[in-house]
């Protein structure tokens, strides 16, 4: 369950974006941080890294799952994001709390693809991959 997401094409991206897969695919990896100043193409990195499981096979994610997240960060509404492309059941997420969520979201084998300021990105709990763009 990964979608395709429509991007521009770029000039001199193909080497960043082989460093940052092979952190993806590196188990080792659970956080990257990708920052940089303002138009320097972090949002088209991120949507070519999407694009990027769909062509390749080298890599075990059945999920890749993009979260758009505002200045006010809240990890409820990321979570219950995560949870609906999981199709996790109510039943099982109503009497977690937000660490058991995670702990819960951790144990599928996904990705996950932030986009949000990197100020507070490591108060986030997914419990999964962050990646975040500095605005
Ligand atoms: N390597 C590249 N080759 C061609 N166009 C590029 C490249 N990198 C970025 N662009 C273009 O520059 C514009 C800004 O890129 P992008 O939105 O990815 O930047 P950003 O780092 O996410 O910026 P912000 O911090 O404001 O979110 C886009 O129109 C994108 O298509
Ligand atoms: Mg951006």
């Amino acid at each position: 369950m990964i979608v395709e997401m429509p991007v521009d094409k770029t000039m001199g991206m193909d080497s960043r974006l082989d460093d940052v897969w092979s952190r993806v695919v590196d188990h080792k990896v659970r956080i990257i941080g990708l920052y940089g100043t303002g138009g320097v193409g972090k949002t088209t990195l991120l949507k070519k890294l999407n694009n990027r499981f769909l062509k390749k096979t080298s890599h075990n994610f059945d999920v890749v799952i993009w979260v758009e997240v505002s200045k006010e960060v809240n990890s409820e509404n990321i979570q219950e994001t995560i949870r609906h492309k999981l199709d996790i059941s109510d039943e099982i997420w109503k009497n977690k709390n937000e660490d058991e969520r995670a702990a819960q979201i951790t144990q599928e084998k996904i990705c996950i693809i932030i986009r949000r300021s990197m100020g507070s990105a490591r108060s986030i709990k997914t419990g999964s991959f962050l990646f975040g763009g500095s605005k």
